[in-house]
C-alpha cells in the first residue's frame, strides 16, 4: 500500500468514527424513546424445593438455596437440613440460568452442570444425563427457608440402664438386603431370600433371620404410623410367610427424620414405630443413626457427636422395643462413633456396628476386620461388635478371600448376615456360607474374646481364641499378595499339652501337629484355620 493510500485510508475511518460518535446516542434515544426497557430480572435469592414422586410411593425433595447478586448465582443444592453441596460457576443472565454442583469428596469428586430459565415464578431446571439416566427437568417452586431447618429437637430420657432382651446369646446368623440390592429390593425379593435360605440348607446350619434394610418405608398415615411402601405391600403378611418358614424377619430404621437412604425414619414416632414393628412380627431391628446427627449435633468430639446424646437416643428405642413385650434383637448401627462397645449393652443393644460400610472387597474386609481387634473384649453373649454384613458372593473377592472373611467373622465371633442373592447363589459360595466347622467357632457358646498373637503390621495375621469344650480355634491369615509360610507357636497360643489333635475346618480333615509349633503355607489372601485340642 503507497503512503498516499494509507492517509486516505485514515482520514475516512477519522470521519467514520466520528460520525458513529454523534450518530449512535441520538439512534438509541430514538430507539429508546419507541420501546420500554425490558422488565428488571428476577431475582432468584431464596430457597426453591423440587419434588418427585418416587415408583414406590415416596415424595422425594431436595432443594437450592440461592443467592444472586447481579448476575452471579452461589449457594448449596441441598437434599434434608444440612446436608448439602456447593453450587459453583453460578450464573443468570438474560433468563438464563446456568450452574455446577460437585458430588463427593476428592479425590472421588463428580460434577454436574445444570441450566435453566425462569418463568412465571418457577425455575425450570434441567439436570445433565447420569450413568444410566437421561437428562431430565425438574420445576422448582418457591419455598420456606425454614424446610431447610431440622424439625425441633425433643427431649431425651435421662440414662438408665436397660435391661437385656435374653437374646442373641450367639452371634445373630441371618441375610440382609443392603449389600446385594440395596434401594431395589421388594417383597417378591425377601420371600424369595427366605426360601433359598431353607433349600440352601442355610437354616440347617443356624441362619434365622431375614431382614430388609433400608428403603421399605413409605410415608406416615392420616394417625401418624410408619406405612410399608409399594414394594412391600404387607409387611405383615410377609413377616407371616418368612416365620411360616422357621425363620425370623427383620427390618431397619433410623433415629433421625429420615433414614440413610432419605426415607422416613422413626424421629418423634419412637415407641409409634416400636409398636407397628411389634404388630407386623419383626424380631430384628437395625437402627441406623444416619439424620439424627441433624437433631443431635453438637457439642462434637473429634467431630462426632457426644455420647450422652447419642446413648439416649438409642436407650429411647431400646425401651421402646421392651415395652413392646415382644422379643426383638436391637442392633445399632452408629459405624463405632463414641466408643459405642462400652454402652450398648446399656441400652439394650444386641449387637452394634463397629466401622463404616463395607465394601465387596479385600481391602475394606480386611480394614474392618482389624478394627475389631482392639476392642475385641467388649463382645461377649448377648452384646456383640458387628464388623458389617458378609460380602461373600457378591463376585467382588475370589473364592479364597471369600473363605478369609467368613473365617476371620467367625474368629472374631462377629454375626454372621450374608449380603448375597441366596437364590442364585454358586455351590462354592454356599459351601463357604454352609461351613458348620467354622460356624461353630462363631457360634461357640462362651463367646470369648480372640487375641492376635503376630505383629501388628505383619503380613501374618495369627488369631487364636479359647472356646468353650477347652480347644482353641487358631487361623493364620496370609494378607500378603503372595503365597506364605507361616507358623503358630502353640504355647503363644494359648494351645498347651501334649498329643495335640487339630482339625483343619475347610479341608474337613485331621492334620498332623506337633509340639512346639506348626507350619503351614497359605495362599495369598488365604488362610487355614484350624481347631486344636
Ligand atoms: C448406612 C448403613 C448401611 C445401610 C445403609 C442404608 O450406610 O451403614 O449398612 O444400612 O445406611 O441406607
Amino acid at each position: 500500500m503507497k503512503p498516499s493510500q494509507t492517509v486516505r485510508r485514515v482520514g475516512s475511518l477519522l470521519v467514520k468514527t466520528l460520525l458513529a460518535a454523534l450518530l449512535v446516542p441520538v439512534a438509541l434515544a430514538f430507539a429508546s424513546a419507541a420501546t420500554p426497557p425490558p422488565p428488571a430480572q428476577t431475582n432468584i435469592t431464596g430457597v426453591w424445593v423440587i419434588k418427585i414422586a418416587t415408583p414406590d410411593g415416596n415424595v422425594r425433595k431436595f432443594y437450592f438455596n440461592l443467592k444472586q447478586v447481579g448476575e452471579a448465582v452461589t449457594g448449596r443444592m441441598l437434599f434434608g437440613p444440612g446436608r448439602g453441596i456447593p453450587i459453583s460457576e453460578g450464573s443468570l443472565q438474560d433468563g438464563k440460568l446456568h450452574f455446577v454442583v460437585t458430588f463427593g469428596r476428592p479425590p472421588r469428586t463428580r460434577q454436574s452442570s445444570w441450566n435453566g430459565t425462569v418463568k412465571d415464578g418457577k425455575l425450570y431446571l434441567t439436570a445433565p444425563p447420569f450413568p444410566g439416566r437421561p437428562s431430565r427437568t425438574f420445576v422448582a417452586e418457591r419455598t420456606s427457608a425454614k424446610a431447610l431447618l431440622p424439625p425441633p429437637r425433643l427431649p431425651l430420657p435421662a440414662l438408665h440402664d436397660v435391661p437385656y432382651n435374653g437374646l442373641a446369646r450367639t452371634p445373630p446368623m441371618g441375610w440382609n438386603s443392603w449389600n446385594k440390592f440395596a434401594g431395589k429390593v421388594d417383597e417378591q425379593d425377601v420371600r424369595g431370600m427366605a426360601k433359598a435360605m431353607v433349600t440352601s440348607g442355610m437354616k440347617a446350619a443356624g441362619y434365622t433371620y431375614v431382614n430388609i434394610d433400608d428403603t421399605w418405608e413409605g410415608p406416615r398415615d392420616a394417625h401418624g404410623n410408619i406405612t410399608s411402601n409399594r414394594k412391600f405391600p404387607s409387611m405383615k403378611a410377609l413377616a407371616e410367610y418368612v416365620h411360616s418358614l422357621g425363620l425370623k424377619f427383620g427390618i431397619y430404621s433410623s433415629p433421625g427424620p429420615k433414614t440413610c437412604a432419605g426415607y422416613t425414619g422413626t424421629y418423634a414416632h419412637v415407641q409409634q414405630d416400636a409398636d407397628t414393628y411389634a404388630k407386623w412380627g419383626v424380631d430384628y431391628l437395625k437402627y441406623d443413626w444416619c439424620s439424627a446427627s441433624e437433631i443431635y449435633p453438637g457439642p462434637k468430639v473429634h467431630g462426632y457427636p457426644t455420647v450422652h446424646q447419642m446413648r439416649a437416643v438409642y436407650q429411647e428405642m431400646g425401651d421402646a422395643l421392651r415395652k413392646t413385650g415382644r422379643p426383638i434383637v436391637f442392633s445399632l448401627c452408629e459405624y463405632g462413633w463414641d466408643h459405642v462397645w462400652t454402652w450398648g449393652p446399656k441400652v439394650g443393644g444386641n449387637l452394634w456396628r463397629t466401622t463404616g460400610d463395607i465394601e465387596d472387597n479385600w481391602n475394606s474386609m480386611i480394614r474392618n476386620a482389624l478394627a475389631q481387634l482392639p476392642i475385641a473384649k467388649y463382645a461377649g453373649p448377648g452384646h456383640w461388635n458387628d464388623a458389617d454384613m458378609l460380602e461373600i458372593g457378591n463376585g467382588g473377592m475370589t473364592n479364597e478371600e471369600d473363605r478369609v472373611q467368613f473365617s476371620l467373622w467367625s474368629m472374631l465371633a462377629a454375626p454372621l448376615i450374608a449380603g448375597n442373592d441366596l437364590r442364585t447363589m454358586s455351590p462354592a459360595t454356599t459351601a463357604i456360607l454352609t461351613n458348620r466347622d467354622v460356624i461353630a467357632i462363631d457360634q461357640d457358646p462362651a463367646g470369648s474374646p480372640v487375641k492376635r498373637i503376630s505383629p501388628s503390621q505383619s503380613t501374618e495375621l495369627i488369631l487364636t481364641r479359647p472356646l468353650a469344650d477347652g480347644s482353641h480355634a487358631v487361623g493364620l491369615f496370609n494378607l500378603a499378595d503372595h503365597p506364605q509360610s507361616i507358623t503358630v507357636n502353640w504355647h503363644a497360643a494359648g494351645v498347651t499339652g501334649k498329643k495335640l489333635r487339630a482339625r483343619d475346618l475347610w479341608k474337613h480333615a485331621y492334620v498332623r501337629v506337633s509340639e512346639p509349633s506348626y507350619t503351614a503355607t497359605v495362599p495369598a489372601h488365604g488362610v487355614v484355620l484350624l481347631r486344636v485340642r
